[in-house]
């Protein structure tokens, strides 16, 4: 294979109460990439679209994995590569890593399929590394695997597939404003009451046997997360507001994407989604402050390959 193009998602982690280690990946929103071999060694972007990113190979979420997989590889060649950003970085949903597992799974292609999706995953933690400081799993693993991931150790790395109950979509409002993904790291709290701990991973149980048992009740009980979500709330204007009127209007639970500052709702089925959709673009019409929004299905593939 000598060139490809390929479709990196979105992705919405965290889910509410599992903060770093739970993630979905959406199947309207994401980036194109396109990796062309060159006789050449090395990694070199030519072109980016749609975001204003460095082209420094090793600042570049995308170019640095493509770098150390070719090094790791010992690969004979190098890659050009073009990123065509879908949607904004800081808006929470997951892009430095669908540019990072984007590059992780389009070098290995072109490798010659030599790495598991878990390798992969790791790779594209390099990247978010290089993006935000820190190697977070949760947006990654949701992008490379598809669907619903539970990131459930990090050393050593350990990624379960959750089932998806056929009904599940996300309502998610991107209001204009970026969030850098260190800016919302640092302001979370270092240490936690035992109280809040068991509140929080009961409620991280609770979600996955919802997904389990395709049981929306338990899945709308277990969308809560008192630690993460009230420290960062305060740096996404109308937060409160849009939450209430999601669950107003028939989501399951509403919460940050990420760090923010997309907030996402999940809802059973295209009918309330909808309705949620409608309700909050009318809410936030008000506001003054410019948004974006969509509805998705649960993406069960991740990555795709275009041509
Ligand atoms: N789990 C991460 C966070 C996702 O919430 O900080 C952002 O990359």
């Amino acid at each position: 294979m000598e060139y490809l193009k390929i479709f990196a998602p979105a992705t919405v982690a965290n889910v509410s109460c599992g903060f770093d280690s739970l993630g979905f990946a959406v199947d309207t929103i994401g980036d194109e990439m396109t990796f062309t071999k060159t006789t050449e060694k090395g990694v070199k972007i030519t072109n980016i679209t749609g975001a204003n990113l460095t082209y420094d190979v090793d600042k570049n979420a995308a170019s640095a994995v493509v770098k150390k997989m070719l090094i790791e590889a010992k690969a004979d060649f190098g890659i050009e590569l073009t990123i065509h950003k879908g949607f904004s970085p800081g808006s929470g949903l997951g892009s430095s890593a669908a540019s990072a597992g984007g590059a992780a799974f389009g070098t290995n292609q072109l490798l010659g399929n030599i790495y598991s999706e878990l390798e992969l995953t790791k790779f594209a933690m390099f990247g978010e590394e290089v993006a935000c400081g820190t190697p977070i799993a949760d947006n990654v693993s949701a992008a490379i695997y598809g669907g619903f991931v539970l990131v459930r150790s990090y050393n050593p790395l350990e990624i379960i597939k959750l089932p998806v109950p056929k009904e599940l979509r996300v309502v998610a409002i991107h209001p204009q404003i970026e969030v850098k993904t260190k800016d919302a790291r640092d302001v979370l709290p270092t240490e936690i009451t035992l109280k809040d701990a068991v509140t929080q991973w009961a409620n991280v149980g609770g979600l996955i046997a919802g997904l389990y048992a395709d049981n929306y009740e338990l899945i709308s009980n277990s969308l809560v997360d008192i630690i993460v979500e009230p420290v960062r709330k305060t740096l996404i204007p109308h937060f409160d507001d849009v939450k209430n009127t999601a669950l107003k209007a028939g989501a399951l639970g509403a919460g940050i994407s990420g760090s923010g500052p997309t907030i996402f709702a999940l809802c059973k089925g295209d009918k309330i989604a909808e309705e949620v959709y409608k309700s909050i673009q009318e809410s936030y019409k008000n506001t003054g402050i410019d948004f974006e929004m969509f509805i998705s299905k649960v993406n069960p593939n991740g990555m795709k390959i275009l041509n």
